[in-house]
């Protein structure tokens, strides 16, 4: 009997259902090839929902959610819905309701693909950013006062327990641990004005560190110097751990380093429960429906998530196939000037799976 992993799939907004459905491909592909099977679930999570019936993410759909093996998501955001209430509705709601507490995003150069920094290539850049994905100012703690007078005072407040960060650092470690590079592990902070936060982040860090990972070299870096260093000398990094708005900002420009918003993946891992696998970049309205979108990310996050449901095998091929597309086919990662449609891509990458 092969095994059957049960899916979530949530298209989403704009390009979303575009990059999803050749997502979605080579998945089967590489089901068929390495003998398992897939149970997908659609589900319409997104812009067009919301303006129909008000709703994000209906509760109903969040318990269903909870049953599947993963999810594997295309894009949130609509031109006519006001920013902030899909984000929040449905992204962020899943990832605080499901507990997805990492958010892992790896910068890797693939081959063939331009880098906008010089001299630069595959073997400087490959690193993991371990962003702890359910605190800090994302836990949305803080408001407004006095709105509209003068006096106006707006407080956001950056929010970290101790459970919060010893776990999401204890993963950083053991995701060093695991991918044997270089044992290193990066705290990427702020402890010279963040005096609160990251005193919590930067004690645990040393003290789990010390007890529990001796085998794991320890760095700090300030997240000001991190951005510095991942332009100038990436190949310093081996995994990097930072609080969650950081994350947010510097893998963006990690995104850049490895070719841009067309490549680039990521999970929202709950190690204990469900995970969400995304491409990082949104809905790009302006390409939607034009099969102009590069499909590689969402692609790659099909890749993140047969790895992280244990295809080993078949993680390795998807991103071997990739890597073949990167290297032998595709003129640019940007939409539009691939030299191939969202399709062919798409095809391209299955058929390479399917060997
Ligand atoms: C990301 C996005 C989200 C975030 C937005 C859309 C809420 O920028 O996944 O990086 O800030 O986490
Ligand atoms: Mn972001």
């Amino acid at each position: 009997m092969s095994k059957t992993y049960k899916i979530a799939v949530l298209p989403g907004d704009g390009t979303g259902p575009e990059v999803v459905r050749e997502g979605v491909k080579v998945l089967e592909s590489a089901a068929a090839k390495f003998g398992f099977k897939l149970d997908l679930h659609h589900y319409d999570l997104g812009g067009e929902r919301y303006l129909k019936t008000g709703e994000t993410c209906p509760a109903s759909v969040i318990k269903e959610l909870r049953g599947y093996d993963a999810i594997f998501l295309g894009a949130i955001g609509h031109p006519d819905v006001k920013p902030g209430i899909l984000e929040k509705g449905i992204l962020l709601t899943l990832r605080f309701e499901l507990d997805q507490y990492i958010n892992l995003r790896p910068v890797k150069l693939f081959p063939g693909v331009d880098c906008p920094l010089k001299n630069k290539g595959p073997e400087q850049i490959d690193y993991v950013v371990v962003r702890e994905n359910s605190g800090g100012m994302y836990t949305g703690t803080g408001g407004i006062m006095m709105k509209g007078t003068p006096h106006e005072v707006a407080v956001q407040n950056m929010l970290y327990s101790r459970f919060q960060v010893e776990r999401c650092l204890r993963y950083a470690f053991e995701y060093a641990r695991k991918r044997n590079k270089r044992k290193t592990l990066a705290l990427s902070g702020k402890t010279n004005v963040l005096t609160f936060v990251f005193d919590l982040w930067e004690r645990a860090f040393h003290e789990v560190g010390q007890k529990d990972y001796p085998d794991i070299k320890r760095e700090y870096y300030h997240v000001d110097a991190t951005t510095m260093w991942m332009v100038k000398n990436p190949e310093w990094f081996d995994v990097i751990v930072t609080e969650n708005l950081f994350g947010d900002i510097i893998t963006d420009l990690g995104a850049m380093t490895q070719g841009g918003m067309g490549i680039a993946a990521g999970g929202n891992i709950n190690p204990e429960g469900v995970s969400m696998f995304e491409p990082i970049g949104g809905s790009a309205p302006k390409y939607t429906g034009k099969n102009v979108i590069n499909p590689l990310a969402a692609i790659c996050a099909g890749q993140m998530m047969l790895g992280e449901l244990g295809e080993t095998k078949a993680s390795d091929a998807i991103e071997k196939a990739v890597m073949f597309a990167t290297s032998n086919k595709l003129k640019s990662m940007a939409a539009g000037k691939m030299g191939f449609s969202t399709v062919e891509v798409g095809d391209m990458v299955a058929a390479q799976v399917a060997g």
